[in-house]
């Protein structure tokens, strides 16, 4: 049985909870199903948000018991949340802070390719506390868009790889809690028309750092230098679809902003040789007559 806002509402009333709620909205070029990853998706809250740690207790495909650390200003506020998934266009979780008990909905629909998303926050407490609730809400509202910030983007990014033909495994076999916590997946698929792409630039025009070449996506790598020594990077993560263009150097590996894994060069190339070949998951790089060249299209296999 999995019990509904309005039921454990009334629940509560019957025990002299008084509730009031207020509703979230946002909109964006993604369809349901990154919703519901973005959602279902508990790894990327440590790496990704900045407010919010969570340790989990029990995770299933279709719901997930844990302890949030929710920061407050100065404090830090464990609370234990309980997330479900009523379908896979409605999510539901609840929890409880002092006197205080929290009933969050969050349902959203595809239209054209844009999915609206609405979240609604029901508060309850005893009527003494009721005065409060403004307050609260205000918390709650502040908090939400500070969450946003973060998720928007990464349901636009695999907006934006849909635009280009990539689907997600999730898609339909749908985005459990549990099987995404196995960060090992490969959970992106390229389409099969993709391009490959050509890159050329005289070796000394090569700028320390990062260079970015061919397009944020399969058809493209991350160019790293550093005196004469160059790694070469995919630019996606394979995983959920990361873009890995301003994702930080780990050691010999760049760390992906989502999940953090850790993605290993695919070439580290000498640019003071004379003239040399590296070929290596779908790519070519040639090193000849000062000249760099970068072709082929990556493939994570
Ligand atoms: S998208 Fe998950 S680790 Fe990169
Ligand atoms: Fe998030």
């Amino acid at each position: 049985m999995k019990s509904s806002a309005e039921s454990m509402i009334s629940g509560l009333q019957e025990l002299g909870f008084v509730f009031t709620s207020t509703q979230q909205i946002t909109e964006g070029e993604y369809l349901s199903s990154d919703v519901e990853w973005n959602y279902n998706d508990l790894p990327h809250l440590c790496e990704v948000h900045d407010l919010a740690e969570r340790v989990e207790g029990v995770i299933a495909e279709d719901y997930a018991a844990s302890i949030l650390v929710q920061k407050v200003g100065p404090f830090e506020l464990p609370m234990s949340l309980f997330n479900y998934a009523i379908s896979r266009s409605e999510n539901f979780y609840f929890t409880s802070f002092g006197p205080y008990v929290l009933l969050v909905q969050t349902k959203w629909t595809t239209k054209d390719q844009t999915t609206k998303v609405v979240t609604t926050y029901f508060l309850g407490s005893k009527k003494i506390l009721k005065i409060s609730h403004k307050l609260v809400h205000s918390l709650l509202a502040k908090n939400y868009r500070n969450l946003m910030k973060d998720d928007i983007p990464m349901r636009s990014r695999r907006g934006s790889l849909r635009f280009r033909g990539y689907t997600f495994t999730g898609d339909s076999s749908g985005n459990g809690f549990l099987e995404l916590f196995n960060l090992a997946k490969c959970g992106v698929v390229a389409p099969t028309d993709l391009n490959s792409f050509t890159w050329e630039c005289l070796i000394s025009a090569v700028e320390q750092g990062t260079t970015l070449a061919g397009s944020n996506d399969n058809s493209g790598v991350r160019l790293q230098r550093e005196d004469d020594l160059l790694t070469v990077f995919p630019r996606i993560c394979m995983h959920a679809g990361a873009s890995l263009d301003l994702a930080k150097i780990d050691g010999s590996c760049i760390k992906c902003p989502w999940h953090g894994r850790l993605i290993k060069p695919i070439f580290t190339v000498n640019l003071a040789d004379d003239t040399k070949i590296y070929e290596s998951k779908g790519l070519r790089v040639e090193v000849k007559n000062s000249m760099l060249f970068v072709s082929g299209l990556f493939n994570s296999e």
